[in-house]
């Protein structure tokens, strides 16, 4: 029997946790499992809203952090993690993804001689002032296990020293979720709520601080937005540290002048599978959501300078394009015109729904 933790914190990580937990769960003769919420995101549409869509239980430990400056929030996850640790004693902490809870977890783990797991190892951007670049360099030195989600991160992690007999390609944990939840999403009335139902629409993410925080960049995207929505309507539900910045840079009458843009709230997971799910294209600066479109095969227009998951544009159905309006517009212009049947993006390998089995069963394999 494996005693394992299993930690999350942000809105990314919740669906990468539930796979692996229900897993564990499933084979309970072999593994027991405690999962430990930090706290990193906390407003009910942020973290709860994504608890019950995804059907897992309260964590076991919510750690309560919070927001707060970088080191601040990454310093406090470790402090109250550490004791969490000593106490149960665990074989194995298991973190996912790509945020601070992730590189605080692992970090704890290192200096008290815990072996940790990285869900999502191996992704690289190559941009060091992307703060989830440093969090991923960082995780994957300090992990003992690597699990990758493509052949690409199982290359960069080589090409950094890390021995091959600690990475395991396992594919995509986050489509596992992706996949047995269609069918629920499929539900969900928020097409018909916001009266897109059987209409063309545009689905828009944006909370990177490269695009928000720099307000003349913000600007920029919204530029493009406004050449678009006069194809479509954009519907944008908005991370609150958006919404923040909104207010800030007093761009909210802007917005709200133009009918085709439509700022939502942050929706829950099946509200927004289901909203996406339909879209004629997705403008995004999410990592996940690169991944989600490419399975679905809607196109994505990514909001960034640079990905740091290639296969999604070699593969799949995703543009980089930064956020100079006429690259945004060339984009979205080019999706809207192509008809489908001429778009022929495949699904990477192991994006199969069948990742977290695969994780555990490696984990198993290494105990017996
Ligand atoms: C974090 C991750 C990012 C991920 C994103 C998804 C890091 C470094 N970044 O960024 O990789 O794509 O989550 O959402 O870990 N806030 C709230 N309520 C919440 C959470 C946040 O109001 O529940 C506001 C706070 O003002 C906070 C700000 O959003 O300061 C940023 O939150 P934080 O967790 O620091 O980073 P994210 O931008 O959410």
């Amino acid at each position: 029997m494996l005693k394992i933790i299993l930690v999350a914190g942000a809105r990314p990580n919740f669906m990468k946790l539930a796979p692996l937990a229900a897993a564990m769960k499933r084979r309970s003769a072999d593994f027991q499992s405690i999962t430990v919420h930090t706290g990193q995101h906390y407003d009910a549409s942020m973290s709860d809203a994504f608890f019950r869509d995804l059907e897992m239980p309260p964590a076991d430990i919510h750690l309560g952090v919070g927001s707060a400056s970088h080191a601040a929030q990454t310093a406090a996850i470790m402090q109250a993690f550490e004791p969490v640790v000593v106490t149960e004693k665990p074989d194995w902490v298991i973190v996912v993804g790509d945020v601070n809870s992730t590189l605080a977890g692992a970090l704890v783990c290192a200096k008290l001689g815990v072996k940790v797991g990285h869900v999502e190892a191996g992704l690289r951007s190559r941009d060091r002032t992307m703060p989830e670049e440093i969090n991923r360099l960082l995780t994957d030195q300090i992990a003992e296990l690597l699990f990758t989600p493509s052949a690409d991160a199982d290359a960069n992690l080589i090409a950094e020293g890390i021995p091959r007999e600690r990475i395991h390609l396992v594919g995509n944990i986050m489509i596992d979720s992706l996949l047995s939840n269609l069918g629920r999403a499929r539900r969900s009335t928020v097409r018909e709520d916001l009266g897109l139902a059987g209409k063309d629409y545009a689905v828009l993410t944006l909370h990177r601080p490269a695009n928000v925080d720099d307000g003349e960049a913000f600007v920029r995207i919204l530029d493009a937005l406004e050449q678009i929505a006069a194809r479509l309507p954009i519907v944008f539900p908005a991370h609150p540290r958006t919404r923040k910045r909104i207010a800030e840079l007093n761009l909210a009458p802007r917005i709200e002048r133009n009918r085709n843009l439509r700022l939502i709230e942050p929706l829950g997971y099946l509200d927004f599978l289901q909203l996406f799910s339909g879209a004629r294209v997705v403008l995004t600066d999410s990592g996940g959501i690169q991944e989600e479109t490419t399975v679905l095969e809607i196109p994505c227009i990514t909001l960034r300078e640079k990905t740091e998951r290639p296969i999604t544009v070699e593969m799949g159905t995703n543009t980089i394009v930064g956020n100079d309006p006429a690259r945004i517009v060339a984009a979205a212009s080019a999706a809207l015109d192509q008809p489908a049947s001429k778009r022929q993006p495949c699904v990477p390998p192991l994006w199969d729904g069948h990742t977290a089995d695969r994780i555990v069963g490696v984990m198993h394999g290494l105990e017996s």
